[in-house]
């Protein structure tokens, strides 16, 4: 389903980028761009910025950039499509209703795809829960606790007991095996060609932020192992960049989530009113759910298992939240197993009081290293305070490490200045001016390695993007043809037709590129930023080595495709890669 350009440009151009991203992002205007904290990235003084003019936005700090379609393709993991109309939507714009024909279903991106069957797969399961062979599963439910409206809300179901029924019900939905093979809900082995991967378990459907499916979680009945199977990691389904039931927890208007180990406790904790309760999906916490949380919260309890396992993922899961800036306090389920279980016996009541008592993320971690010393002992005691000492010495903000200091003091009951004493010997001791280890940025993507030829065209045609004077000094040399890449000579050609009708405008240059990973990349050619070369000379110099190798490089793949009996074009080509040296005699002044 494409739209046409026109229509779409209207729409960008009625949602002006600095409105739409100050709906997720705080902006402050310093000069002629508008900055703020990129949501793309933890950080804590901003670096990302949104310009007004150019209608575009770019990350200084981790190189997210694009128009205000791709703001919402990235942010809200929309498809292009979704995009726009979500859009549309926002600027009153009437979409033309189109008709998912059979080819048009082919035609659309393979993201669609794998949503559409995510859908109809959840569908399915749960109309099997609701089916006379999906008692067993129904009546597990409701055995534990979970109400109608509950089931409903999570759209919870069955797989049964046929080993191909989903693959056959999708297959006479017109998906092709491949698709459902990419959609993570088949495998294949010789033997008996393709099977569902989930088997007589109740379904846990797996919605991202927009409350689409993609993904499953399949828990057992019974004490069979694996308890939970989950769908492979799919194009759709990024397990880092997800949490269960956050498509209900980002509206629930509360200024904290409660993050929670598994999916029944989600489930238990909304249904006894806890709206705001997320878990992250059967994987260790990471900075890349960290930063998805920062977008909607800057605070989270955690309500993990009373176990070892819970304590140890909890005492994990802190330093993580605080390097995103999140405030993190741990709550305590004793003497029961989980939230779940806590509920249940104890009632929501008794849970929020917990809440209210619980401890921040530093303070648990003191209680939980206390199990390990003699702390009726003088000895244990004092070896005690030197690691709790150490560990104080680890907040690089003074204030907030004297502030920490006085809570110590006060919960162990020992004098405040002989324990800041004591933090002040460590820091000598340990060489204060040792950094944190940070954990790794979320979600820095890879770049994979271009070569020299491809990255010297889009050099250039960031260049001809930011710099008229280098449009003009170009366009008489270099044309679009010369840019082998065809995705890059498809922007070029733009380009050069915008500059020719004298509007520039990059932003619209982007929505001509609707298929995700084109858009990506031809959203980074409009931010890749030209090494910063301190001279104007070292500018020219490195300008003109570019041209050359553009042109060279073109000269090269058209005399690779000439016929060996086109001794004209042979000639013809020749000659060109003769006069590049020619280029050395241009000349642009950049002072
Ligand atoms: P119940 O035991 O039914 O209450 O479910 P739970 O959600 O509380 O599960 P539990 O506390 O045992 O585990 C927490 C989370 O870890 C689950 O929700 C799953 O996401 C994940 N998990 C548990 N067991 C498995 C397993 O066998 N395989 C995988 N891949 N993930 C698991
Ligand atoms: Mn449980």
């Amino acid at each position: 389903m494409y739209y046409p350009d026109e229509l779409i440009e209207e729409i960008r151009a009625k949602n002006d980028i600095v409105d739409v991203i100050s709906g997720y992002v705080r902006l402050q205007k310093k000069g002629s761009s508008h900055f703020g904290l990129c949501p793309f990235h933890n950080e804590k003084s901003p670096s990302f910025s949104v310009s007004r003019t150019k209608q575009m936005y770019y990350c200084f700090g981790c190189g997210a950039g694009g128009n205000v379609i791709t703001f919402l393709m990235e942010y809200e993991n929309y498809t292009f499509q979704e995009a726009v109309q979500e859009l549309a939507r926002r600027a009153g714009v009437e979409l033309p209703k189109m008709e998912y024909s059979k080819e048009a279903r082919e035609k659309a991106s393979l993201k669609s795809t794998l949503l559409e069957i995510n859908k109809a797969a959840a569908q399915y399961f749960y109309v099997q829960l609701k089916s006379p062979p999906g008692r067993t599963a129904y009546d597990y439910l409701k055995g534990r606790g979970l109400s109608e409206e509950t089931i409903k809300a999570f759209g919870l179901g069955y797989s049964n007991k046929y080993s191909d029924d989903l693959y056959r019900y999708l297959r006479g939905k017109g998906y092709k095996e491949d698709m459902i093979r990419q959609a993570g809900l088949i495998s294949t082995d010789e033997k008996h060609g393709a099977y569902d991967k989930f088997w007589n378990r109740v379904m846990f459907p797996i919605m991202d932020a927009n409350s689409r499916v993609i993904g499953f979680g399949g828990r057992v009945m019974g004490d069979a192992k694996p308890k939970y199977l989950n769908s492979p990691e799919t194009l759709i389904f990024d397990k880092s960049r997800n949490l269960y039931g956050l498509h209900r927890a980002r509206s629930s208007r509360k200024p904290y989530f409660l993050l929670c180990e598994g999916y029944m406790d989600v489930i238990s904790m909304h249904q006894a009113g806890f709206t705001n309760a997320v878990a992250s999906l059967g994987t260790a916490f990471t900075a890349g759910h960290a930063s998805l949380i920062k977008r909607y919260v800057q605070e989270v309890y955690l309500v993990y298992d009373s176990d070892e396992a819970g304590t140890k993922a909890a005492l994990r899961a802190t330093p993580i939240l605080k390097e995103a800036g999140i405030s993190a306090k741990v709550i305590r389920m004793e003497p029961y197993k989980d939230p779940d279980e806590f509920i249940k016996n104890l009632g929501a009541g008794e849970f929020e009081k917990r809440i209210g008592g619980a401890r921040n993320g530093f303070m648990f971690g003191l209680e939980v290293l206390e199990k390990d010393y003699q702390m009726d002992s003088p000895e244990g005691k004092t070896a005690f305070f030197q690691e709790a000492a150490r560990r104080l010495t680890r907040f690089e903000d003074e204030l907030e490490r004297d502030n920490y200091i006085e809570a110590v003091a006060k919960a162990y009951q020992v004098s405040a200045q002989s324990l800041q004493k004591l933090v002040t010997k460590e820091a000598v001791r340990t060489g204060m001016a040792k950094p944190v280890s940070r954990p790794k940025v979320a979600g820095g993507k890879k770049e994979e390695k271009e070569d020299g030829r491809k990255t010297a065209q889009k050099v250039l045609l960031t260049w001809m993007i930011d710099d008229a004077r280098v449009f003009q000094l170009v366009r008489g040399i270099v044309t679009p043809e010369d840019f082998t890449e065809s995705l890059y000579e498809a922007v070029a050609r733009m380009l050069y037709g915008q500059y020719e009708d004298g509007n520039l405008n990059p932003a619209r240059i982007l929505n001509h590129f609707q298929e995700e990973g084109e858009h990506r990349e031809v959203a980074s050619l409009f931010h890749t930023r030209i090494r910063e070369l301190t001279t104007g000379q070292e500018k020219e110099r490195a300008l003109k080595e570019t041209i050359w190798r553009v042109k060279e490089n073109s000269i090269d793949v058209r005399l690779k495709g000439l016929h060996p009996t086109d001794m004209a074009g042979l000639q013809r080509l020749t000659n060109e890669k003769r006069n590049l040296p020619e280029i050395e005699k241009l000349h642009i002044s950049f002072d």
